[in-house]
């Protein structure tokens, strides 16, 4: 049976073997997907003991998603944008490739909830490496501006400076005053249940606040930006499982239905 793993540390918490099994069962293919924690200082040793035992590809999670970018033999123009892999898979010829499909995960899971980013004027909070891999897949959907605000303004400096005009850098106070269709949460700040320290203002004529991370209930960014004025407040949940069905057409070659899967991972938090 064909072998795959996501890789990470930690990664007991992970929901990628749910899902790639889920998407294996619905796809008719015959495959296992396990979590793997590698230690720190080891993640190409126990990449390679996953070869050597004839593991077909993975999923890489933090910390590690730069290492697997030098890792592979080769990598993909969204995966060079955002300077990390998140997938590994093998050529014909057994060369090791390295792609990153959180981008292009964040704009399916947008389309899948109507959001038009055709001209789309988006606020994009943080410069972390989760804002970093999703700019690129933002512009090539057709956004016509991102404003990327940062605590840390030079932070957003340095992610904006790979990009075109297209892309404006600023701190929080700095925020251009303009409407701003889609605000999305891409800071770490959930994971101490804080939210990114922006005036509410910018949420005011907002239609969809997007925060990629998630929990069991309403995130602090969730819950704030209703309170501002936005329309509809979604979390990362539908992200997460649109960035592992284009990893699973990657290895597979088959498109898989988020929504199943996606209803049976809210049910689970729920529990
Ligand atoms: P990731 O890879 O998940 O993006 P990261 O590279 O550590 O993680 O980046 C974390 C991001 O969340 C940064 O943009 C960080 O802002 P700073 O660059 O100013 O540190 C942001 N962040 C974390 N906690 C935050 C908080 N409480 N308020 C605002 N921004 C926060």
């Amino acid at each position: 049976m064909d072998r795959y793993a996501v890789f990470g540390n930690p990664i007991g918490q992970s929901k990628s073997p749910f899902i790639h099994t889920q998407f294996a069962e619905q796809c008719q293919q015959q495959l296992s997907y396990e979590a793997i924690l590698a230690p720190v200082d080891a993640f190409a040793d126990s990449w390679q003991t996953f070869v050597a035992q004839g593991g077909c590809g993975a999923n890489v999670t933090a910390p590690f998603k730069q290492q697997a970018y030098q890792l592979a033999d080769s990598v993909s123009e969204r995966a060079k944008l955002a300077g990390a892999v998140n997938t590994f898979y093998f050529d014909e010829s057994g060369k090791l490739h390295g792609d990153n499909t959180d981008g292009i995960g964040l704009v399916n899971d947008l389309q899948r909830l109507g959001i038009n980013l055709n001209a789309c004027r988006i606020l994009l909070l943080g410069a972390g490496g989760a804002s970093r891999g999703v700019v690129g897949p933002l512009l090539d959907a057709g956004v016509s501006q991102v404003v990327l605000a940062n605590r840390t303004p030079e932070k957003a400096h340095s992610i904006a400076a790979s990009f075109d005009s297209r892309v404006l850098a600023c701190g929080f106070a700095q925020i251009p005053h303009q409407p701003y269709p889609l605000v999305i949460n891409a800071t770490s700040s959930g994971l101490s249940h804080q939210r990114p320290d922006i005036a509410g203002e910018h949420l005011q004529h907002t239609e969809l606040a997007y925060d990629m991370s998630y929990a069991a209930q309403p995130t602090a960014f969730m819950s704030w930006s209703k309170q501002q004025g936005a329309k509809q407040q979604v979390d990362g949940l539908g992200m997460l499982v649109a960035q592992a069905a284009e990893a699973f057409y990657i290895w597979r070659g088959k498109k898989p239905d988020i929504a199943p899967v996606l209803t049976r991972l809210k049910q689970q938090l729920a529990i």
